[in-house]
Parts: C-alpha cells; structure tokens; sequence
C-alpha cells in the first residue's frame, strides 16, 4: 500500500464510523504561541476550549506539521535516525465531546489490527501511569496482555500543544519492527532504538493550560489522535527506516539523479540524501503556504532548512544550484493531495533557486572559516562567538548550521558570546536609525538552534 492509499484508507475508515473528512490547515497557525502547525489538533484548539461550535462532533484529517522549532522540535534528528521528519503527516481522528477513551482506543485498534492487519503481537501500549481507565480497557477490553501495556510518566503520556493550550492524558501505540533492530520497549534503558516505534498517539484532551501552569478542565472531554503517515507506512511497506517507503525512495532517487550519488553506496552520503528529502519538503510546503526566506520569525527557520540542505547539496559534491529542481517530484508525489503545491510549484522552485544561489557565494568562504576555526581551537576546544558572529553575519551561516557541521566533533559553541555579538549589532542598528523618531523596537528574532 502506498502512503496515498494509506492516506485514503484512513479517511474512509473513519468516515464509515461517522467522521467527516475535513481538510489540514495551513502551516501557519492563528495561535499566538506557536510558530508552526506542529499537531493535527491545533486547528481545532478553539473548539477544544469552547470558543467555537464545531460543525461536526467527530472529523478526521491529514495535518501538514512542521516540528522544526519550539516546543516539538525534531531537526537535529533528521537524517539520522530513521523516523524523525522537519515536515510530516498527521493522520487524526477527532472527537469534539462526543466519544471519549472507550471509542477512541477502540477505533485505533481495530484500524491496525482489523483493517491494516497488523500482527497484534508486534502493538506495545502506554498509558499515563495514573490512569487505570485506560490501563482497564485496553488490558480488559481489548485484551492486550498487561505485558504489553506499560505505564508510563508525564514527560511521554501526557501530551500539551506548547507551554499553554489544551491537553491531556494521552496512551501511545508502538510497533516493534522486529528483533533485528536494536532497541526495547518503551520504560526501558533502550527505548531509545529504532525496534520500537511510536506510530499512534491517543490523546484524551481534558484540560486547558495556562500561563501560571494551572490545569482548568475543557467544556468537554475531547479525543486528539495522531498517527505519523510516514511512520505507518514505513510499517505497512514492510520496512524499517521511514526514509525508505515509495514517498521518500522516489525523491531520494531524483536528488540521486541530480548529484550523480548512487544511495547506499557510502552512510554518510546517505544521511545527505534524507536530509536533502527532509528538509525539501519543509521548504516547498511552507513557501507553499506563504512564508518567505527572512531573518526573522517563521523565514528564518526556512531559510535555515534551506541552508542546510544546501550544505548537504555540497557534502554531495554540488557546487551549483539544484534542489529547486527536485520540486518537481515533489509536486508528483504530494501534489494530489496537497492542490497549494501544485498551484504555487512556478513560485516555490524561483525562490528556491534564488535562495540556493545567493547563499552558494558565500558557502564555500564560510566553510574554510569553519574549518580555520576548528584547526583554531583544536581539540575539545570552542569556536568563538565573534566567528559564529562572522559566519552568520557575512556568510549567512545560521549558528545551527554550523553546529551541523560540527556534528559529532569534539568542538563546542560559544553561544553566549554570539548572542553579545547579535546584542551589539542590534544596539548599532539602533543608534543609526535617526528616521522617524518613534522608538525602534529589537526585532523580534527567533533563537537559532
Ligand atoms: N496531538 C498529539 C500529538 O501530536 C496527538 O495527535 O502527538
């Protein structure tokens, strides 16, 4: 089964139990303390408090995320591990007061186990470790084996949007993709493996967080679920790393094409290649939905995915502009579903292209300074803020780029340093602004890393 089958699967499952299919919002929340759409509930937080009325009791969707910053924040994973994205898929059922636990674990086992067929044997469950209520139905009810059910504490069973907003006790469903993958259930020391994998999140939305920390319970009890499209497909498609189902394979292979690079001959160009799919995606789904290359706020952060994908182009051998050109897959691959990357393919790929060119001037000066840097504080040694200052400054090197680079060395950053830098040249602009007379405001900038 491909993922848009996958996809469709899902919406018909649960539009036969009474869901309507709604479509996913854009990237770009109206909430005020999110940068981006990182959940499938977000649109719906003003139904979860009450605000709103919704339409329907129950809906389900596909939800673009984007966890590349803030609360949820899976960049530093990507590329190398197998199932973290900057951009994904969220297939969710939603339930607005009308079912609660009983349906909610009910309907995901019966997707998985009925209409996926998945072996029940390979299900791990969590629950919160205080709610027996779900602990009883999916050990009495469903009959999962206690073995096979864990109870775990707040920092993985009780999920919150960000530091405010609605939450709630949540259960979480894992496959174990088998004893030839390193890692154990989750609670134990090697839940952190790539055996077990999360691939549903079951959130039973009960409380209204806010911004003293206090839990106020929502009007109704709701149901948030989340499962990860590339995750369940990676499981249906009988592989082991996400990057390996038809969606990424197909680009991977245009960005093979593209840089002459054979996937599988060497591991760390491999890690390049995913992260070049990855960070694509981002890119092209948020220009997609109107964010542009900035240094401030939500373009910031794609210029940053862009830059560092561009790196990844050039650890490739690249030396000219081309992930524009893999926009086009893209477009093939997810296009169907997602109609604002069909219609805006012309604009994503011109200011990709822009983007790439401008930046390639400055990549190679700035990675000479990086590796002068290096040879500069020597083993164990730190890179001062002053050239973290430079290579961002002069050479458009985000300070998490160049922690990229850095990955797995034995050099440290010297961030306080860079911030006194980013603190002064602030002040500087400051002083020269003689215009209006209005008091100028810092900009607003978003932390790099
Ligand atoms: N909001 C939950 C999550 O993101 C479930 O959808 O995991």
């Amino acid at each position: 089964m491909n993922s848009s089958e996958l996809r469709q699967s899902f919406f018909d499952f649960f539009a036969d139990r009474g869901h309507t299919v709604v479509p996913s919002a854009s990237l770009l929340p109206s909430s005020p303390n999110l940068l981006f759409t990182n959940a499938g509930m977000t649109q719906f937080v003003p139904i979860l408090r009450g605000e709103n009325k919704a339409s329907n009791p129950s809906v389900t969707d596909t939800q673009k995320c984007i966890r590349a910053g803030g609360k949820h924040n899976d960049l530093e994973d990507v590329g190398f591990d197998t199932y973290h994205h900057t951009f994904f898929e969220m297939l969710g059922n939603f339930s607005f007061g009308d079912y609660f636990k009983h349906d909610a674990i009910a309907y995901a086992w019966e997707f998985l186990t009925v209409e996926m067929k998945l072996d029940a044997e390979r299900l791990f469950i969590t629950v919160f470790e205080e709610d027996d209520e779900a602990y009883d139905i999916w050990t009495k009810e469903i009959g999962v084996p206690a073995d096979r059910v864990a109870r775990i504490g707040a920092k993985d069973n009780f999920w919150s949007m960000g530091d405010t907003g609605p939450c709630g006790r949540c259960s979480e469903i894992f496959f174990d993709h088998g004893a030839d993958v390193w890692g154990g259930p989750p609670g134990t020391p090697e839940e952190d493996g790539d055996r077990y994998i999360e691939i549903w999140n079951l959130v039973f939305m009960q409380y209204d967080r806010n911004e003293e920390g206090v839990l106020t319970p929502l009007p109704k009890p709701s149901v948030d679920t989340g499962m990860g499209l590339e995750r369940i497909s990676a499981v249906m498609q009988g592989v082991h790393n996400n990057y390996d189902i038809d969606l990424f394979k197909n680009l991977i292979s245009v960005a093979c094409r593209e840089t002459g690079i054979v996937f599988g001959d060497s591991a760390e160009a491999d890690v390049s290649l995913r992260v070049l799919a990855d960070h694509l995606r981002s890119v092209a789904f948020l220009l997609a939905d109107g964010v542009l290359p900035s240094n401030e706020g939500r373009g910031f952060v794609l210029r940053r995915i862009l830059r560092r994908a561009c790196r990844h182009g050039r650890l490739l051998g690249k030396q000219e502009a081309f992930i524009y050109k893999l926009v086009d897959a893209l477009v093939k691959e997810m296009g169907g579903h997602f109609v604002e990357l069909r219609e805006m393919q012309g604009n994503i790929e011109q200011v990709i292209r822009i983007e790439e060119e401008r930046f390639i001037k400055t990549l190679d000066k700035g990675l000479k300074l990086v590796e002068q840097a290096v040879s500069d504080a020597g083993e164990g040694g730190t890179i001062p803020g002053k050239t973290l200052f430079t290579l961002y400054d002069t050479f458009g090197f985000p300070t998490d780029l160049t922690a990229d680079i850095l990955k797995g060395s034995n050099i440290g950053l010297d961030m306080e340093g860079f911030e006194s830098c980013m603190e002064e040249q602030r002040t500087r602009e400051r002083a020269a602004w003689g215009g209006s007379g209005d008091a100028s405001l810092p900009k607003a900038r978003v932390e790099p890393g």
